[in-house]
């Protein structure tokens, strides 16, 4: 299979792969037919970049230049690992890629598939989370083919994270511009300086990805800290990193109508967690 889907990337098709946080929906860095193709699959709007996945750190020195010394110290705690790290890009990738700015996301994934894929072609895979455009991200691979059909080719295996991973920009003040499973604090003591969120305005975020609405169901979603009845229809979902776009995607399937997402302690001290949360209820 694996062997199968290198193959499949080396020829310019696009193949979905697990991931420690979601699957992805990945082509070659180098076939500008596969990265429209991905575009198009998902309805993705031209101006939201990819991130570049790699197997090692000599694939970013195919793709990044002036890679700051804070890029190292991250990569040497947090590689391979839930964690993007956005760097200046090199001359020669697709606009398509990097939607005309003038970085690349960088990730290393953890998952050994995700991994695998990356070594075995030998250069980086660029790939979004394997969803349809302002769906839940796909954790299983049956979500994956709820979304894209039988045609895609899925490599299957398990996310253990749930949520998409960390994004960082560097620079004078480094800041976390999409919350995951590595926090700002992680982040700021390996660079021995406070690191925040910066998720800028919502009209013009620094990810141009967090101006979309995302993530959604199809029901209508509520965040409310208790329910004392449950009309046919409605649905009570305790938030999880690991399982609530599970969770929502099943609701979808079960032609829920309304979801009460549960506003609790616990969710709330999840800083990534609650960021999807509030893009989920957001109806814009
Ligand atoms: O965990 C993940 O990051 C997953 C797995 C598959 O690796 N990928 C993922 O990709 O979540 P996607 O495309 O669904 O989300 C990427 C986000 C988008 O909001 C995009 O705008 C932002 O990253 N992004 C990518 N490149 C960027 C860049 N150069 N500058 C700012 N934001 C960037
Ligand atoms: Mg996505």
């Amino acid at each position: 299979m694996l062997e199968t889907a290198i193959e499949f990337l080396r020829k310019g098709r696009v193949v979905a792969f697990p991931t420690e946080t979601v699957f992805g929906l990945g082509a070659s860095i180098w076939s500008e037919d596969a990265v429209q193709r991905i575009f198009t699959l998902k309805g993705r709007p031209q101006d939201n970049p990819l991130i570049a996945h790699v197997g090692c750190l000599d694939q970013v020195d195919l793709i990044a230049q002036e890679l700051p010394q804070d890029f190292y110290r991250l990569a040497e705690v947090f590689f391979p690992g839930p964690l993007t790290i956005l760097v200046t890009k090199k001359e020669g990738i697709s606009v398509r890629v990097t939607a005309g700015l003038s970085t690349i996301g960088v990730r290393m994934p953890a998952h050994p598939i995700a991994k695998a894929l990356c070594i075995g072609l030998g250069h980086p895979i660029v790939a979004p989370s394997a969803n349809l455009s302002g769906r839940p991200s796909a954790t299983r691979k049956e979500h994956v083919i709820a979304d894209f059909g039988t045609e895609l080719f899925v490599l299957d295996g398990e996310c253990g994270i749930g949520l998409e991973s960390t994004i960082v920009v560097l620079g004078p003040t480094p800041s976390v511009v999409r919350p995951g499973a590595i926090t700002a604090e992680q982040i700021g003591e390996v660079l021995g300086r406070p690191v925040g969120y910066l998720i800028g305005n919502p009209d013009k975020p620094i990810c141009p990805g967090m101006k979309y609405r995302h993530y959604a169901p199809q029901a209508e979603v509520v965040f409310v800290p208790s329910v004392s009845y449950v009309l046919p229809g409605e649905r009570v979902i305790i938030p999880s990193q690991k399982t609530l776009y599970a969770e929502l995607r099943q609701a979808d399937a079960d032609r829920i109508q309304r979801i009460y997402l549960l506003d609790t302690l616990e969710v709330r001290s999840n800083i990534a967690l609650m960021n999807r949360i509030e893009k989920i209820v957001s109806k814009v």
